[in-house]
């Protein structure tokens, strides 16, 4: 490629800096040409690691027609009119998952034309990691048999005493929606990545508050099954003292294969023997590099459409949505 393709960065939070910023930094083919976020500590961190310009204001930065695509670290009841503005304003934008906190709030999406959904590239960047390729190899391939159990247990955001100012933005993410309308974006896509689409129904849910005071319930979980018989148990959790393990396991009648949940490493266990595999760099490095190799790709049109697309980030958000309201009915 003979120029380098100018993104910027807008949302300078948590996995802005240590996750989105070192990928564009670390790609040859993107050039960063400016930062954004209204808090300009947050600014004045990112510009010891990139000397570009910081704007307090998106618009600011798409003044520049330079500026090819966005990619969008924002929080989720901040990102869809932040897709809608950079999309119709002829850019491409990556968007952090999930694309909203409910499909109410998404409908700005959902109304955005075929030509300019084709611009939008949803950030579900746990999609391009190779284990999940692999894993999906082996479930298609019948290594495990079918139906097959899946349990998936996210938990994350531990309460940590000595870090008040995370567990208080935790907490007011908590009252944008249950951890399985955050977490859920990843893992329900997931899902639908490696068994090929959506459970026919959501069998139940539940929910359940571990403190008082909390601003919604930090546990949540449900049943999903699919047409060939095939059963999700999905749990999510946030902000307790302590936290169970983090992993996704699958099981047939042939194998089990387990999944960490932080490094993706994987251990296939059939009547053939046990195989581990695990891949090079750590798991938000490579995950985060194809995702801008994807990206730029995109942008130059070397890879023909957005992957993951808007339809995949909507998809997610919608069963992660009725997952939450049966589990709040379930609470009576
Ligand atoms: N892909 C992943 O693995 C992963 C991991 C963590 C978080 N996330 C997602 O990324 C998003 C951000 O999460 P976070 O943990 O970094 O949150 P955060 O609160 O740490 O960061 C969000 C940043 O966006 C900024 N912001 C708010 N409004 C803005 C606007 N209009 N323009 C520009 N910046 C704005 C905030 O000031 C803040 O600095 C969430 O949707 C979250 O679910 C994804």
């Amino acid at each position: 490629m003979s120029e380098r393709v100018a993104l910027a960065l807008a949302g300078l939070g948590d996995i802005g800096l240590s996750a989105h910023l070192p990928a564009l930094l670390r790609n040859p083919d993107v050039q960063l040409t400016a930062l954004v976020d209204p808090v300009p500590a947050r600014r004045d961190l990112a510009r010891l690691r990139a000397s570009v310009p910081a704007y307090a204001e998106l618009a600011e930065a798409l003044e520049d027609r330079a500026i090819d695509g966005v990619v969008l670290a924002t929080p989720p009841w901040v990102t869809p009119h932040l897709v809608e503005r950079v999309a119709r304003a002829g850019r491409f934008v990556l968007a952090e998952k999930p694309v909203a906190t409910s499909a109410r709030e998404a409908a700005r999406l959902m109304n955005l034309s075929a030509t300019l959904r084709k611009r939008v590239q949803v950030g579900l960047a746990y999609r391009h990691d190779p284990a999940l390729e692999l894993l999906r190899e082996w479930i298609a391939s019948r290594r495990l048999g079918a139906p097959l159990l899946v349990r998936a247990h996210v938990y994350d955001e531990r309460r940590d005493a000595a870090d008040p100012a995370h567990a208080a933005r935790i907490e007011s993410t908590l009252a944008h929606g249950m951890p399985v309308v955050h977490e859920g974006a990843h893992v329900l896509d997931w899902c639908r990545f490696l068994l090929g689409g959506e459970p026919e129904r959501v069998e139940d849910a539940w929910a359940l508050r571990t403190r008082p005071g909390l601003s919604g319930p930090n546990l949540c979980g449900a049943r999903l099954a699919y047409s060939d018989g095939t059963v999700v148990l999905a749990e999510f959790g946030w902000l307790t003292g302590a936290l169970p393990r983090c992993e996704l396991d699958v099981l047939g009648d042939r194998g089990h294969v387990l999944l960490d949940g932080r490094t993706f490493r994987l251990r296939l266990d059939t009547v053939d023997g046990v195989e581990d595999v695990d891949f090079e760099p750590d798991r938000v490095t490579r995950c985060f590099d194809r995702q801008v190799r994807r990206f730029v790709d995109l942008i130059t049109g070397e890879w023909p459409v957005p992957t993951p697309d808007l339809a995949d980030g909507l998809a997610a958000l919608e069963l992660s949505e009725r997952i939450a309201w049966l589990a709040r009915e379930s609470m009576g």
